[in-house]
């Protein structure tokens, strides 16, 4: 992050603006909405300018900024039209460590107006850092499209409510889940109709609900590119009080969980043994099953699909055996995650009538596999953890009677910062593989369908 977004209250607070034109009109309107004390410096004021701060009964000084206009205030906007004497206002600004907001001058501010939504009390502000007012904008109008117009009557309804509900719940995690509940009640069309006895109402009922009991949700986290979340997903994500995540999930995906939600990996490293294997999962299951059994809202986040090669079937067993609530998040596994980057058909009406997913974990060296099955032509293989194996893989296929000509790819981190597409035959693939150096994790995609992709530099 290059900027801090913060509130700022500078209600009676002192705020400056050296600008008389239209743009200081625009600031000094927004800094008289949040209720600043406004004083005005200019060469020349416009009429509007003058208009407005009659209206507010602001001090206006028609003559040319000095340096010491700055002391004291908290936050001073450069608004004239002129680059150089705006410059001059920052400087001053920064010797004397006073926030600035220059006008088209994102470098030499230290203040960025951002886009605000305002639906008071709740103001939803958009940066880009100054980089885009534009690209802030027109998120704005995304924002405000979607964001109900009584929001900010439903902040103000809670807001009146809180100490009571506080006093009422002191348990920071049980007032959480209260609140959610509530929220996502009737209580927000009430609010909306301005019907306060039937939100009262509602919030009373809310109040004597027997807090939610705790659940366990499974949750996919795709192949790693935050946007391929579903909805569902990311819904989990922000209402977990704790979330156990595999290595694979990327910290972009983490990036999108509550911020307060407690984060802890649990992924097993290359380097762990079977036995630490199975001593960890047994240990997830039961911090698991003890979260939800203290009423948390617990997420198991695994990469791409929670129920594909990840172990989550165990999970949901030991869950299940305990009685404890649990749900599963699908999500967009590697092979669709990787089909859909190196642009391969995994089915196609000609050259191939089905696919199969298949690990290619080595146990001594070899993969334990039905081959003369996997090398039968009219299907596509889609193999996980296959980039140590890719050798012994083609090996075998061809062994089993692919022909070394068939179609194969390795794509590598997909949808990631990296990702890779190599691709070849079966008699190729290794080496070239080899030669291209790329890292896991990678799909292996065997089969005609591989020959369809519109090759790209990479290849
Ligand atoms: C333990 S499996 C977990 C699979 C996961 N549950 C899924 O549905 O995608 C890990 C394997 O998934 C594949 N994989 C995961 N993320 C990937 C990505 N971004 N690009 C390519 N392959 C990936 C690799 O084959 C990796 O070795």
């Amino acid at each position: 992050m290059d900027v801090l977004p913060l509130a700022l209250k500078i209600k009676g607070q002192p705020c400056l603006v050296v600008g008389g034109g239209e743009t200081a009109r625009r600031k000094i309107e927004l800094l008289v909405a949040a209720q600043g004390t406004v004083a005005v410096v200019a060469r020349k004021t416009s009429k509007a300018v003058r208009a407005l701060c009659g209206s507010h009964g602001l001090g206006i000084e028609e003559r040319e900024f000095v340096a010491d206009d700055v002391l004291g205030q908290l936050l001073v906007i450069a608004a004239t039209n002129d680059p150089v004497a705006n410059a001059a206002v920052a400087a001053a600004c920064s010797r004397h460590r006073v926030l600035v907001n220059c006008v088209d001058d994102g470098a030499r501010s230290t203040a960025i107006f951002p886009a605000i939504v305002d639906r008071a009390p709740v103001t939803v502000a958009i940066s880009t850092g100054g980089a885009s007012p534009t690209l802030a904008r027109r998120l704005r109008e995304r924002i405000e499209a979607t964001l109900p117009a009584a929001v900010g009557a439903l902040a103000t309804y809670l807001g009146q409510h809180r100490e009571r509900i506080r006093a009422a719940l002191p348990d920071v995690r049980a007032r959480r889940r209260f609140w959610e509940h509530a929220i996502d009640s009737d209580l927000a069309a009430l609010v909306a109709r301005r019907d306060e006895h039937g939100a009262d109402q509602a919030l009373e009922a809310a109040l004597k609900a027997p807090l939610a009991s705790g659940l366990v949700s499974l949750v996919g986290a795709g192949p790693g590119d935050p946007d391929l979340l579903t909805l569902k997903a990311l819904q989990c994500l922000q209402r977990a009080d704790v979330i156990y995540h595999d290595r694979l999930v990327s910290p972009a995906v983490l990036g999108r969980c509550r911020r307060d939600a407690e984060l802890i990996d649990v992924g097993r490293r290359a380097s762990t043994s079977a036995y630490d294997a199975e001593t960890r999962q047994s240990s997830i299951h039961q911090r698991l099953l003890a979260d939800a059994q203290r009423g948390l809202r617990v997420v198991r986040l695994k990469g791409g699909d929670p129920l594909l090669f990840g172990r989550g079937g165990e999970e949901v067993a030991a869950l299940a055996e305990h009685g404890v609530p649990f749900e599963i998040v699908p999500g967009i596994t590697a092979a669709l995650g990787s089909a859909a980057v190196a642009g391969i058909p995994l089915t196609h009406r000609d050259w191939a009538k089905s696919v199969r997913f298949l690990t290619a974990r080595l146990q001594d060296g070899a993969i334990n596999a039905d081959w003369p099955e996997l090398a039968k032509p009219d299907q596509t293989l889609v193999v996980y953890m296959g980039l140590a194996a890719v050798e012994v893989l083609c090996e075998r296929l061809r062994a089993a009677g692919a022909p070394p000509t068939t179609p194969a790819a390795v794509v590598s981190r997909a949808t990631l910062e990296g990702e890779a597409v190599v691709s070849s035959d079966l008699q190729n693939l290794a080496a070239k593989v080899r030669a291209a150096e790329i890292e896991g994790p990678a799909t292996v995609i065997v089969g005609r369908v591989v020959a369809l992709r519109k090759p790209t530099p990479m290849d």
